[in-house]
């Protein structure tokens, strides 16, 4: 299972390719907007910048809703680098875009993915990634690993490539959750993988090493 950092922020991606376990970065527009980026030219920098720390793909989300939009706005964004794969929302004409790039050999994450047809589409349409929102269903009580792994089964039953990128991810239950359901990655903000290395009986462990490392100098 992949890891994603879900962020524009450079000190948390520097941070989590630090520790070696960094396979790539999602953005979008509201965490760009998070970070008081403004404007095109500070978008591609930034896109720059998180391309030259991280060794994997990187999703940059178009602004546009309508195909032409779309179309123009990825092609400046995978031109930014190889790593750029763009990110486009699950509606016609996203999924037009996304038929259009992935026959240009164009890496592409369809996204605000809320239905299993809707993952359909995004597979049929070539999507290197699917990208369905976990929390966000839970938030209205529905049941977001649930979409994860019914997309996971579906996928395999009918031998599509597309990769089950589970996103709006909240907590380290949840990337348990989806690494169970057989997601192929999770987009996760860095408390959220922070969590996994959280054990009681490791802490109290250590610390009676310490002390009787201490013991012995
Ligand atoms: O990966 C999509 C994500 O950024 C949305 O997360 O927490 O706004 O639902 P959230």
């Amino acid at each position: 299972m992949k890891f994603f950092l879900d962020t524009a922020n450079i000190e948390q991606i520097r941070q989590a390719q630090e520790m070696g376990i960094l396979d790539g970065v999602t953005t979008n527009p509201s965490l760009m907007a998070k970070e008081g980026i403004k404007g095109k030219s500070e978008i591609m920098e930034r896109y720059r910048t998180i391309c030259s720390i991280v060794d994997g793909p990187v999703s940059a989300e178009v602004f546009a809703t309508d195909y032409d939009g779309m179309i123009r706005e990825g092609e400046e964004l995978a031109a930014i680098d190889p790593k750029i794969t763009v990110k486009l929302p699950c509606t016609k004409d996203g999924i037009k875009a996304v038929k259009y790039f992935s026959g240009k050999n164009i890496k592409t994450n369809c996204t605000l993915v809320f239905s299993i047809g809707q993952a359909l589409l995004a597979a049929k349409a070539g999507a290197t990634f699917v990208s369905p929102f976990v929390g966000r269903l839970d938030d209205i009580c529905e049941d977001g690993v649930g979409l994860v792994a019914h997309i996971v089964n579906i996928y395999n039953y009918y031998g599509f490539q597309t990769q089950v990128l589970a996103a709006s991810i909240r907590n380290t239950n949840h990337i348990i959750r989806c690494m169970d359901a057989g997601a192929d990655v999770a987009t996760c903000p860095l408390p959220a993988i922070e969590g996994l290395l959280k054990h009681p009986l490791t802490e109290s462990g250590l610390e009676t090493f310490v002390r009787d490392a201490e013991k012995m100098k």
